[in-house]
């Protein structure tokens, strides 16, 4: 019994050795997430099972960029990469270093490895590279006032600039998560998306935390991206005061003519916020505002 094994276990060998000679061919990038503009290494693991190397070759869909011959003089050679760079310096027949990336080179890649005389086996394998664009600027939150009495519905939305994929964008109050009642997504130039979210909320008093309710608009890309703009909206006082004067609170311990400059400046210190929405102040009694002035500079 035993005798009739072993002759079919080397039989085994002989016919299948070849083909098993080279095995585990796997593309794999670094980083996982690509940032337009920026570098990755595309690596090229295999088994070869100690078979001798032929050729290592690298394509974007079907064009070769790059190809290792260790037999042939020179070893390395490098073919054009549209949308990219080849580094040269740090490429080799296990990586190739690709530079500034651009998102027209997000596609389908593929690193395939063959093997020498005796089996000349190959394998190959792919992997789809995606590159992420992030939003040039940060999002940009509107309240459809300045100021809310208790009871009173706020209604907000946010607008991120364009970024594929498509920023996240949500909306809270005091650290509260806001269900968005609409997001919407619009395509851009060259592929990128910007998002729009509105939510709405009742305002109570208890959401004046130490006489602040804080809105903020984040957006985010996966973990690649981060990035907040705030609201800030105070008690709301029984005695209407001009809104601005309400925005620097310890602004009385000035000196009166201080505190009339300030009065003059804010507007254009306040118009150079970009999240403000200036058009939507409520307009005050320019009497009782030039009343509020004078029981200041005591006139
Ligand atoms: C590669 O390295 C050489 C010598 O260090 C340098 O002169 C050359 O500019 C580098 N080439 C590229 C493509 O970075
Ligand atoms: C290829 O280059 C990488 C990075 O420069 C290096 O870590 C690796 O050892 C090199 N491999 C070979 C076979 O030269
Ligand atoms: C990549 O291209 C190969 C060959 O053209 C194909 O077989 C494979 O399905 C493609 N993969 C993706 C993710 O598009
Ligand atoms: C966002 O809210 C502001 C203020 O209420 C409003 O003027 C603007 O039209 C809104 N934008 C969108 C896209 O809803
Ligand atoms: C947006 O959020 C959804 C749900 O949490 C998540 O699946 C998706 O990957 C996120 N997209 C981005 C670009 O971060």
């Amino acid at each position: 019994m035993l005798a009739t094994r072993v002759p079919l276990t080397a039989i085994f060998v002989i016919l299948f050795g070849g083909v098993t000679s080279l095995r585990d061919v796997m593309l794999l990038v670094e980083p996982s997430i690509i940032i337009r503009g920026g570098t990755a290494a595309l690596i090229c693991s295999r088994d070869m099972q100690g078979s001798p190397l032929y050729s290592v070759k690298w394509y974007r869909g079907n064009h070769e960029f790059y190809r290792y011959t260790p037999l042939e003089e020179p070893a390395t050679r490098v073919f054009g990469l549209p949308g990219g760079y080849v580094d040269m310096n740090n490429s080799n027949g296990t990586q190739v270093l690709v530079r500034r990336m651009d998102l027209s080179l997000a596609g389908n890649f593929s690193c395939e490895v063959t093997a020498d005389a005796p089996s000349f086996a190959t394998q190959i394998s792919y992997k789809f590279i995606d590159i992420i664009a992030l939003p040039e600027s940060g999002p940009v939150l509107k309240a459809d006032k300045d100021r809310y009495q208790p009871g009173e519905v706020l209604q907000a939305n946010c607008t991120s600039s364009p970024a594929r994929p498509a920023a996240n964008l949500t909306i809270y109050i005091n650290e509260e998560p806001l269900r968005s009642s609409e997001t919407s997504f619009h395509p851009s130039e060259n592929g990128l998306l910007w998002t729009s979210v509105k939510a709405d909320a009742k305002v109570s008093s208890e959401l004046f935390i130490g006489g602040r309710m804080r809105v903020a608009c984040v957006a985010t890309i996966h973990n690649v991206y981060k990035n907040s703009s705030n609201l800030d909206f105070f008690t709301p006082e029984t005695d209407p005061r001009p809104e601005r004067i309400t925005l620097n609170r310890s602004s009385k311990a000035f000196p009166s003519w201080i505190f009339l400059m300030f009065l003059l400046l804010l507007p254009m210190m306040v118009m150079s916020q970009d999240y403000f929405e200036y058009e939507d102040l409520p307009s005050y009694d320019e009497q009782k505002y030039e009343d509020t002035i004078r029981s200041m500079i005591g006139a």
